[in-house]
This record gives structure tokens, sequence and C-alpha cells, in this order.
């Protein structure tokens, strides 16, 4: 069976942009692969220096992928600092990776363009390195992943092909999996959805806060009255990623006939999204109530992901001459 593997950062509850573009693609593609997720607390190491925040935020991650569904059984989920062989893996990578592939990272250029906070640290330069060794040590087939992160996988097939050219077959080549039809996700001010751009929407909240989150997407200056076009509007374009096509065609209708206010249409946009959220809040808030559940089960995916682990990088490490440990 196919494997697919990611991995989402711990640095917030997931917003919208992950929700669509990682976390569902993702639980999904259990139905028919080998499904291996993590919590990358080691690449989110290189921007949160607040432990607190990094035990809290991989809760909440976990909590997350199990209360949309994930099946603990099926999947192996882990904390990616569990599992310290990856470490060691992204240094036989490293020796083997040229600075100027790694200058060329889209990523890491837009965090120093921009002057992140973090963005002169080692380890984001070398992030790409660690993701490498993330996919290539659980030999891994399929990596669903939003378009941002394409590019890194591209870069884990060039380190794998580098690697199995100098030292023989050792690596699986891995393909990047976007879901297309998702298209991207506008944030609350109608620029593309990005935690760098300070404007997430989280689903994961209670109704309360959700409605208020929707209320803020800017909008234009319509008077009420007037007639308004759904298909410039970011309201409309949030609506269509969670309603069905009957209910897309009567709020366009809507929009046009006029007497139609922004306040109505984010009121709709509130609904069906509280709606998708709903089943899965009773879950999410007992698992966040009761975090030993969450470490057992983090514990368990880790123990079952080191045993693989360890095996494909004992491969790589008789490849290049060590002995296995
Ligand atoms: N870089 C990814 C992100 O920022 C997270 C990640 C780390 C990842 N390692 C990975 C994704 C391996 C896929 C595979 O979202």
């Amino acid at each position: 069976m196919q494997r697919s593997l990611s991995g989402i950062k711990p640095t917030a509850t997931p917003h919208l942009g992950n929700h669509l573009g990682m976390v569902m693609p993702a639980i999904a593609l259990q139905r028919d692969h080998d499904p291996v997720y993590f919590v990358a607390d080691y690449h989110a190491l290189t921007t949160i220096r607040d432990p607190a925040l990094m035990k809290q935020w991989s809760y909440e991650i976990a909590a997350y992928f199990l209360a949309f569904g994930l099946d603990p059984e099926k999947a192996t989920f882990f904390r990616q600092s569990d599992v310290p062989e990856v470490c060691e893996l992204q240094w036989l990578l490293t020796c083997i990776v040229n600075m100027g592939l790694l200058e060329r990272a889209h990523a890491w250029k837009a965090a120093k363009d921009r002057g992140d906070e973090g963005s002169n640290v080692h380890g984001l330069f070398a992030y790409p390195v660690l993701m490498a060794a993330d996919i290539l040590i659980y030999d891994s087939h399929v990596v669903p992943v939003g378009k941002d992160q394409v590019q890194h996988v591209e870069m884990t097939r060039d380190m794998a092909e580098r690697f199995n050219h100098l030292f023989g077959e050792t690596f699986v080549l891995p393909k990047a999996s976007v879901r297309e039809n998702v298209g991207t996700i506008p944030g609350l001010d109608g620029q593309k959805m990005s935690k760098s751009y300070g404007n997430t929407i989280t689903l994961m909240q209670s109704p309360k806060k959700l409605r208020k989150q929707v209320m803020q997407v800017v909008t234009d200056s319509t008077p009420l009255e007037d007639p308004k076009d759904p298909d410039t509007c970011n309201v409309f374009s949030l609506y269509k990623l969670f309603a069905t096509p009957e209910e897309q065609a009567e709020l366009a209708g809507r929009y046009r006939a006029g007497n139609f206010g922004y306040g109505h249409a984010k009121q709709a946009l509130f609904e069906v999204m509280d709606a998708h959220v709903a089943p899965a809040r009773e879950r999410y808030d007992s698992l966040m109530g009761n975090t030993d559940e969450l470490e057992e089960f983090l514990m368990a995916g880790a123990a079952k992901a080191r045993i693989k682990a360890r095996e494909v990088l004992n491969r790589a490490r008789a490849a290049v001459g060590f002995r296995a440990v």
C-alpha cells in the first residue's frame, strides 16, 4: 500500500488554509493509503520560543486531526521530536545538498524579504533538508500539502535522487499531492490566507468567536439596496468552499437581486462554516480537556514511527559506509 505522509507545524491552531489544503486531504487519504502524519515541532522551533505554547499547540494539532476523523487504528500520528532519528538523516542529507538548491527556496526567500523574526537563523535555511528527512525516513510515496509546500517536496526528490546516485538506491522518490480544486483560499482581507499575513480564519472556535471572525471579512462599500457581484466578493469565495452548488446558486441570486447586505452574506457564511465544525467541536474539546489521552496516542504513534525510521536510517547509514545502530 502507498504511504501518505505529511506534517504540520504547531505554531497555532490550524487555520482554514491548513484545514482545506492539508488536514482534510490528509485524513481523506487514510481510505486507501497507509497514513503517517506528525506535528512538526522541530520545524516550529525555528520560531517558537515558549515551551508551554509548543506543548499546547502540539496537543491542539493532535486533537484537531482526531476530531476531524483521523482513524487512530489506521494512522501513525506522532510528534516529530519523539523520533530524533530524523535529525541524523537530516545530517546525511546536509552533506550532499547544494547551498544553491536551498537558496532557491521560495519560503525562505520570502521570510528573508519580509524580515520575519528568526529568518536569519540557520534552522530556517536548513528547513527543507529536515523536511526531506521527514519524508524520506518513512519511505513515503505521497505527500499531501498546500501549494506553498510543493517546492519543498520537489527539493526532497532532488536530494533523494542525488543521494541514490552517489550511494546507490536508498530512498523512495515521493510526490506532492495538491488538492487542485481548492485553489487559493482568501483570508480576512482577500489576500491568500497565511499566518504571515495575519489574515487567517480559525474554524475550531466557539460559535461566538467564529461568528466574530467571519464578520471581519473585508467587503466593499456597495450600498445595501444595490445589486452585488458574488464573483468579486471575499465572503462569497469563502462560502463556496463549504456550500453545495444549490446553496451557492441561491446565495449568488440574492447578491444580484439587491437589498441584500454583506451582513446577511456573512451570516450565511458563518452558518455553513459552523455546520462543518459543529460535529468535531465536542470531540476536540473533550480531548483538550484531558491531554493524558492525547499523550498516550502520541507516544504510541512515536513507537510505531521509530521502528520504520530506524530501518530507513540504517539503510542510509549502510549506504554511506557506517554500520547499523
Ligand atoms: N513545512 C510544512 C509546513 O510548513 C510542515 C512540514 C514539515 C511537512 N515536515 C513536513 C509537510 C514533511 C510535509 C512533509 O506546512
